[in-house]
């Protein structure tokens, strides 16, 4: 594993977080991680949305979330064994429905740029190919570099080593670790990716580790949350944001 930089940032960007924020966009009503899905969070009135960042083979960085294409768009095989002059040809709505046929693939210079048009705020979840870590989070500052943001970032991945070179490359952005059960040695995980705060999944919701976690004052998010008596159940135990594909669901608290 690399070594970290010794700090995170403060103030953290957690202060900011809202309860919660659009998964993959609107996902509930548009096709994933595309300009729809992102205008539609807003729309709806999401103030952040969630999206997943991989590469391309040419080293683009890219929102989408698996390493396969057919979910997701008309393509075929591994998204990172294709340059980004191929996906663009894809079709990346149709999948959802034929209204979203003109979708496509994103880069994260054009979501960047139409998230910064809308006031959007984002949470970028690094989604390596195991191995790319590091040509994954240096295409992600090259779009940062190239592109003019002025909203909150807060970076978050499943993948320990994407979040240390995050560390390294992008050091400006609070990161979160992605978690399925929250791990007994949370600290030392979010120690050795210098990541603050803990996203975990749904499932595995556990009171007792939530109110530890929040008397260590560990900021916290939890996906995917989709109807709003497990969202209240959260944020009454202290869980700062939930993931939603539906955001008019959980709209109707501030
Ligand atoms: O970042 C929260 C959530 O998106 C993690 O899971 O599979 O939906 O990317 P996934
Ligand atoms: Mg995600």
């Amino acid at each position: 594993m690399p070594s970290c930089p010794p700090s995170a940032n403060t103030p953290s960007v957690y202060d900011h977080l809202p309860r919660f924020i659009a998964h993959r966009g609107a996902s509930g009503h548009a096709p994933e991680n595309t300009a729809a899905a992102i205008a539609k969070a807003h729309e709806l009135g999401a103030t952040w949305a969630e999206v997943d960042v991989t590469i391309s083979a040419d080293g683009e960085a890219v929102i989408f979330h698996d390493h396969k294409l057919e979910r997701c768009s008309n393509g075929r095989g591994l998204i990172i064994q294709q340059p980004l002059a191929d996906l663009k040809t894809l079709d990346a709505g149709s999948w959802f429905s034929p209204f979203y046929k003109e979708e496509k693939i994103l880069t994260l210079s054009e979501l960047l740029s139409l998230a910064d048009d809308l006031n959007l705020s984002l949470n970028i979840e690094i989604k390596p190919t195991i191995g790319r870590e590091w040509e994954t989070v240096q295409a992600m500052q090259s779009a940062f570099r190239d592109t003019a943001f002025s909203q909150h970032i807060l970076l978050s991945s499943f993948n320990e080593r994407a979040l240390c070179y995050a560390a390294e490359l992008l050091p400006q952005f609070d990161r979160g670790l992605n978690v399925e059960a929250i791990p007994a040695d949370w600290q030392k995980r979010l120690k050795q990716c210098l990541a603050t705060g803990l996203h975990f999944q749904l499932d595995f919701f556990d009171g007792g580790v939530i109110r530890q976690l929040r008397e260590q004052g560990v900021p916290l998010a939890c996906f995917t949350v989709n109807n709003i008596v497990d969202a209240q159940r959260l944020w009454e135990a202290g869980v700062n944001a939930v993931f939603t594909d539906y955001i008019e669901r959980l709209r109707i608290t501030p």
